[in-house]
């Protein structure tokens, strides 16, 4: 079945903007030249961290790409040791400086755990800064049900964008997923290879056999048949090539129940959503 998805799909946010489905996650990755192949090859999105330390990097091959800044999507993130309204502004200042660019598209939140005042504090400095230009959608990550509540309550009118936490069909996160939607936050799948643990799963294998493609691209296509907009880390060509070749398949309904009934209620990453 031909699938209506491409590579340049885009989904609509809370605030106005269209962010690209497909972003290339960048956790360790210091080569520019990964992220410049990722940009020619297609990606229109790449989501890097202060935590990542490659701010540097992303920046280097997002100008050797060639690419025009408004047709690349770039997002980073406020570490927990940067929270708070001041620390949060400067070293947004130091991303921006260190990145070579003018503005970031989306910044989160990296987590909640440096608690309530804290993060309150933090999302402020990213609401004035959007106001300020130098980021167009502010978001989070790693929040849990009771800490987009917080937000929700404190912020009424600026609700954030996104909310980027781990995801696939091992790790649903079903009640965090149906707050977002709730409240038309959008959804960013991080870890949707679970770190590469599980691209030699048989089950996986046995699905992506009827559509000659590999357990990742499995993966990868589940994250986007549930609308959300998904981020697998490779810093690999192959792999990156690999990764976006997606847009030929369609996983049928049968498959999507199949990979649905996989959940096992535990991450392979680090679980913040249960933060106080
Ligand atoms: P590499 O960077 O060498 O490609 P996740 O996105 O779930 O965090 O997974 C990232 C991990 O999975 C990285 O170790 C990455 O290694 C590996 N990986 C990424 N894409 C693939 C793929 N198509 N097949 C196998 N491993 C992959």
């Amino acid at each position: 079945m031909a699938s209506s998805l491409r590579l340049n799909s885009t989904l609509k946010l809370n605030d106005g903007l269209s962010i690209p489905r497909l972003g290339l996650g960048v956790y360790l990755t210091q080569s520019a030249d990964a992220i410049k192949h990722a940009l020619q090859f297609g990606y229109r999105h790449i989501d890097t961290a202060q935590w990542y330390e490659n701010e540097e990097v992303v920046g280097e091959g997002f100008k050797a790409s060639g690419m025009k800044r408004e047709d690349v999507w770039i997002t980073t993130k406020i570490w927990d040791t940067n929270h708070g309204y001041n620390q949060t502004t400067k070293t947004l200042d130091e991303s921006l400086k260190k990145a070579g660019l003018d503005f970031f598209d989306l910044v989160l939140i990296h987590s909640p755990n440096p608690g309530k005042e804290k993060r309150l504090e933090t999302y402020r400095a990213l609401i004035d800064a959007k106001k300020q230009g130098k980021i167009k959608s502010a978001g989070v990550s790693n929040y849990g049900v009771h800490h987009i509540k917080e937000l929700l309550a404190q912020f009424p009118n600026d609700p954030p964008s996104i909310n980027q936490i781990e995801i696939s069909p091992f790790f649903q996160r079903k009640d965090i997923v149906t707050e977002c939607r709730k409240h038309n936050i959008a959804l960013q799948a991080y870890s949707p290879l679970g770190k590469g643990a599980f691209v030699d799963r048989p089950e996986l294998h046995k699905i992506g056999e009827k559509y000659k493609k590999s357990p990742a691209q499995v993966l990868i296509r589940w994250s986007l048949q549930q609308d959300f907009i998904v981020l697998p880390k490779s810093s690999n060509e192959e792999r990156i090539k690999a990764n976006a070749d997606l847009y030929d398949f369609e996983l049928s309904k049968q498959d999507i129940d199949t990979l649905n009934a996989m959940e096992t209620g535990k991450g392979v990453t680090w679980d913040p959503t249960k933060a106080p």
